[in-house]
């Protein structure tokens, strides 16, 4: 069975068939009648275990405009608070003849370590803070319908970088497609193994933006802290949210990316979030078309 279950295990190749493929769905969410019947005959179950706006929106939207079953499954009102396990929570779903699982869970690794004991097809969509691979994948969609493509570019990453699934999927992402890729943030949530992922480092956020192309801008994920890495919002916010003057005073075009859920005043400004540099809605469109593209292209896989 094929799965995606991070940027990690897949190739340049996958991801160009997948923007190919989504290039062609982007059209049909388009159009008056949103839907192709390509997945009649496929049931879909969407497992968040962890609370989730965009993702999950987003998926079912796919599934349903490919035409496939969809069940639907969060854990605040599910078994999983009577102590049943993974495995058999997701096995019991299976027994109902689904075909793919889509899953987001805290637990790192929670998506391969399910591929190993399940007949299902499993697409992560968000595992703790190792992979968020469909985001990964939107990301670098959008930044190529922007500025043509992805190669050459020079791709900040701004934020906390240890908590993030989202900067590392990226990283692996644009690695793939020969972006160059920095990171900024408080030396405190830049993990030590970054450069070895063949990433540079800046903790001045003016300078990094004087580099970048486009700056993707994360969220500080206070909710895998034990511990208060940072003194204050008001003070990450100062050293490395970003305003309309900032971008202004740096005489250039930049790109400004969020992955939601945003804070406005913290990440940035609203003059910055609502402004022409923004590409944040753009990147929640490109969500949809990206996930009927990876589901198809798994799909296409069962079927045969
Ligand atoms: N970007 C993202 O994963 O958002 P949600 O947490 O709302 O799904």
């Amino acid at each position: 069975v094929d799965h995606l279950l991070g940027i990690k295990y897949i190739t340049k190749d996958d991801i160009n068939l997948i923007f190919e493929t989504a290039t062609q769905f982007k059209e049909v969410i388009n159009r008056p009648i949103k839907k192709v019947p390509s997945l009649r005959d496929i049931t879909i179950a969407n497992l968040f275990f962890e609370n989730s706006t965009r993702t999950r929106l987003s998926f079912e939207l796919a599934e349903k405009r490919l035409s496939a079953d969809v069940v639907n499954f969060s854990a605040a009102s599910s078994s999983v608070k009577k102590g049943e396990t993974l495995i058999d929570t997701v096995n019991n779903i299976l027994s109902m003849k689904v075909d793919m699982v889509v899953m987001r869970h805290p637990n790192p690794g929670a998506g391969i370590f399910l591929s190993k004991h399940i007949n299902a097809s499993i697409v992560n969509a968000g595992d703790g803070a190792h992979e968020h691979p469909t985001q990964a994948l939107l990301d670098c969609f959008s930044i190529k319908e922007k500025l043509g493509e992805v190669n050459g570019k020079n791709v900040l990453i701004v934020g906390d970088i240890l908590h993030s699934r989202v900067a590392l999927s990226n990283i692996l992402a644009l690695n793939l497609l020969g972006a160059k890729v920095k990171v900024c943030g408080p030396k405190t949530l830049i993990p030590k193994y970054i450069e070895s992922l063949g990433v540079s480092v800046e903790t001045d956020l003016r300078k990094a933006l004087q580099w970048a192309d486009v700056a993707n801008m994360l969220r500080v994920q206070n909710e895998r802290m034990d511990i208060s890495y940072f003194p204050s919002t008001r003070e990450y916010a100062q050293q490395f949210g970003i305003n309309k003057s900032l971008i202004e005073s740096l005489d250039k075009e930049l790109v400004v990316m969020h992955p939601g859920p945003i804070n406005r005043g913290v990440e940035m400004t609203s003059d910055v979030a609502d402004s022409e540099n923004a590409i944040i809605l753009n990147q929640v469109e490109n969500g949809v078309a990206i996930r009927m593209a990876v589901i198809y292209l798994l799909a296409s896989k069962i079927k045969q």
